[in-house]
């Protein structure tokens, strides 16, 4: 059985369903069962990091997908330790790219220091390094259905975005088949688009033009905070994190193409897929 950590989560939701489909028995973690919508072809369990018994949660898995979000190195450091003394031979562990670059910023050293606690708990491990989703365009759904706009901060550089299925299709292989111990996977999309292409696919792919507006660091703070309520503290780490990334983010990772077959895909089939989420509400 295999045991998937943030099963509700922009790749969880894909992994589920993946993993039941290659024949693998998965055992699904959310903290809300009620909210969560999991395949039903799966086993759902109640749980919050923080605070369940891992042992319990643990219990008869023989892979973890490891996923977490927020105190990421303590959390992953906690379900790794607990994954080798349940005697769980496999962990794949969702981490990012910015770990390939050294970067320094707190969300890509947490993910650096609990890919060295996976590392040392014992089991067999697989490191996935995602860069960028094309999923993080969905923070442009209000202002394109209010205003048919994009507001993008002037020091945002060309992107190599990955699709999440992508990434949830190299996780099922990771979990399903053997050749991956020990591997470490760089996963972005195919070719990096500057945010000013992003938008020109996203406006063909809704049928409708967009205007595409640069605004100062300051200026993006201001939205986020007005916009979305985010905290401050928040805001301040995902700029320190975009600014480590952005020399970082054209590079193009070839893993996707190497292990799946077939190129990554695109920005622009993404755009289709996802397009009614841009209309404007009734
Ligand atoms: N977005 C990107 O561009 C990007 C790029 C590279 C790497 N990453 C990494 O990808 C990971 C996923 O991030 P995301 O923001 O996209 O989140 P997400 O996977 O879309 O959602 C977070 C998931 O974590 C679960 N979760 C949160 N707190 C939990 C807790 N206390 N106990 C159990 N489960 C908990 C949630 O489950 P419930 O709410 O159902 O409990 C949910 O399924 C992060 O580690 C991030 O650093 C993201």
């Amino acid at each position: 059985m295999i045991f998937v950590l943030g099963a509700t989560g922009k790749v969880g939701r894909h992994l589920v369903p993946a993993l039941l489909d290659a024949g693998a028995p998965v055992r699904a973690l959310t903290r809300d069962p009620a909210k969560a919508r999991i395949d039903p072809r799966a086993e759902v369990v109640r749980g919050d990091l923080d605070t369940s018994d891992l042992p319990a949660l643990l219990d008869g898995a023989d892979r973890v997908f490891v996923l977490t979000q927020g105190h990421i190195a303590d959390r992953e450091a906690a379900v790794a330790q607990a994954a080798a003394r349940a005697g769980v031979p496999h962990l794949v562990k969702l981490s990012t790219t910015g770990v390939h670059f050294g970067q320094k910023d707190a969300i890509t050293t947490a993910h650096a220091e609990a890919e060295q606690a996976i590392r040392e708990a014992g089991p067999v491990w697989t490191i996935l390094r995602p860069g960028a989703f094309m999923d993080n365009r969905f923070a442009w759904i209000g202002s394109i259905r209010e205003e048919n706009a994009v507001y993008v901060p002037d020091t945002d550089p060309p992107s190599a975005l990955v699709h999440v299925r992508d990434i949830a299709e190299v996780a099922t292989l990771t979990l399903t088949t053997s050749g991956h111990e020990g591997a470490t996977y760089g996963l972005t999309g195919g070719e990096a688009l500057t945010a000013e292409q992003q938008v020109a696919i996203l406006a063909e792919a809704i049928g409708r033009p967009l205007k595409y507006v640069e605004e100062t660091e300051s200026a993006a703070k201001e939205r986020l905070i007005r916009m979305y309520g985010w905290p401050a503290k928040a805001i301040d780490g995902l700029f320190a994190l975009k600014r480590e990334s952005a020399p970082h983010e054209r590079v193009v990772f070839d893993t996707i193409e190497r292990l799946l077959g077939r190129p990554p895909r695109t920005f622009a089939a993404w755009a289709r897929e996802n397009a009614s989420a841009y209309h404007h509400q009734r």
